[in-house]
């Protein structure tokens, strides 16, 4: 921590010292340099594959009125109750910073008339979200998402769909084994039921369960059975089931699932327990988990239908299903299963230059192999052309080329081949498409053509 100069206010001549904290905010991360290809390679893998599913990017504002969120993830939920950043503008708006993707991605396409478009309407979001929770390995106060959510399909072949991108973008990430957990959790008429035969189970067995699940009994029964607490799960590995207790249509629906992902090939198990923290969801949810043994296991990703969101928010009634995979958690688990990042393209060309002359030709030369998409490395901070070329040489480039005064004056440049240690002076016209040559005849990619 360091600290600020004095500063005295005007008005009363009273020392102010304003400490600067040279730190990120507790629960959050930066993204630096060396991990972004791992972010390159989950932002390439999502985004190609939500094309290749015929998703369409949507992006919403961070902020949102809070009763956005309160009213879809539900009063009783954690992410309501105890992690929303709210806050009052100053123009007096109830606002907070998204705590997911979901309940924004509804606003929008209802106020933007998106059930216009042909059904289902599929949507892929991406971006940061905020849930002031207790900072922990793979629990962070801003992680990123990527987020699918379709709307307008109520057959359960879309269901099947979902499941199946969530598991291809895995695969794909190189993540070869996980669990696919899957359950229903009945709509809001067999829920009802359900919910009065969970809560007489719980009451006659009130005294063993934790505190805070003794409070979830009132608010949010169903959350008791994916309480982590041991003794909660002791008493939930008895309790009555919710796909025992699903109406005629709910049931038809969790099987005719089950058949299509048989007909998939996609292993998967089905866990009575899984009620997602959430309020919104109605018949499917599903998450995917880490197969690691060691260490305590957190869900990559999950979600669910939410048939009922989109009408209770003021639009039309419009079935919906999504999920999300948190970011950090995937790459946390591509890390620990040695899946490769993307790799980024390396510059094959540096460019040296030797003299003030040299020196200011050589920014135009460097566009010029850029806009040619030759990519190439510099260090026009430096005047030696011994340290220009150990660089190049750590780079491992194919080529340096050397600009010095003569060369300027002749309108040439050296090209240097670093391999061979051979040199050949070459006209300044025609370094773009002899360099292009040179790269393609050693089979190098020219980066952006
Ligand atoms: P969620 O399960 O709350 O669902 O979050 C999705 C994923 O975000 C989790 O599986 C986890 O990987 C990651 N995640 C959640 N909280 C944290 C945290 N504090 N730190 C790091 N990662 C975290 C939703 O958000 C739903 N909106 C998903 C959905 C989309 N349902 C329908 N459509």
């Amino acid at each position: 921590m360091i600290k600020l100069k004095k500063v005295k206010s005007a008005k009363t001549m009273k020392v102010k010292e304003e400490p600067l904290v040279l730190h990120t905010l507790r629960g959050m991360k930066d993204i630096l340099p060396n991990d972004q290809p791992y972010w390159e390679q989950v932002r390439r893998t999502t985004e190609r594959l939500s094309r290749e599913y015929g998703f369409l990017r949507l992006d919403t504002p961070l902020l949102e009125f809070s009763n956005l969120f309160t009213r879809s993830i539900g009063e009783g939920t954690d992410i309501v109750e105890k992690e929303m950043y709210t806050f009052v503008t100053r123009g007096g708006d109830k606002v907070a910073l998204r705590p997911e993707l979901t309940a924004g991605n509804c606003r929008s396409y209802i106020q933007n008339g998106m059930n216009v478009l042909s059904k289902p309407v599929k949507i892929f979001s991406t971006g940061p979200v905020y849930r002031y929770d207790r900072p922990q390995e793979g629990r962070y106060r801003e992680h990123y998402q990527v987020n699918f959510d379709a709307y307008g399909e109520q057959d359960p072949i879309l269901d099947a769909q979902m499941i199946q991108v969530a598991h291809r973008i895995i695969q794909t990430l190189g993540i070869k084994s996980v669990q696919m957990q899957v359950n229903s959790i009945g709509c809001p008429a067999c829920r009802k039921d359900y919910r009065e035969l969970l809560v007489n189970y719980l009451e006659s067995k009130k005294l063993k369960l934790c505190q805070d699940c003794k409070r979830r009994m009132g608010t949010n029964p169903l959350r008791v059975l994916d309480c982590k607490e041991d003794k909660c799960s002791q008493v939930a590995a008895l309790a009555p089931q919710s796909v025992d207790h699903l109406c005629e249509e709910c049931r038809v629906h969790f099987k005719t699932l089950l058949e299509y992902l048989d007909e998939l090939d996609l292993p998967y198990i089905i866990n009575p327990h899984l009620v997602r923290g959430l309020d919104y969801y109605t018949k499917t949810v599903f998450e995917v988990w880490s197969s690691a043994e060691e260490g305590k296991k957190l869900s990559l990703g999950g979600g669910g239908r939410y048939d009922k969101l989109i009408k209770m928010m003021g639009g039309e009634d419009t079935p919906a299903i999504g999920f999300a995979f948190g970011v950090e958690r995937v790459i946390a688990e591509m890390k620990r299963v040695q899946a490769k990042p993307y790799k980024l393209p390396r510059p094959k060309v540096f460019l040296a230059q030797l003299g003030n002359l040299a020196k200011k030709k050589s920014l135009r030369i460097f566009s010029e192999l850029e806009k040619n998409g030759i990519l190439t490395a510099e260090s026009f901070g430096r005047g030696s052309l011994k340290s220009q070329l150990r660089i190049a040489n750590k780079l491992g480039v194919e080529f340096t080329l050397i600009l010095g005064q003569k060369e300027t004056l002749d309108g040439t440049v050296i090209v240097k081949n670093m391999i061979t240690g051979a040199q050949e002076t070459v006209s300044m016209d025609k370094l773009v498409d002899l360099i292009k040559k040179k790269l393609k005849a050693d089979n190098v990619v020219v980066y952006h053509n």
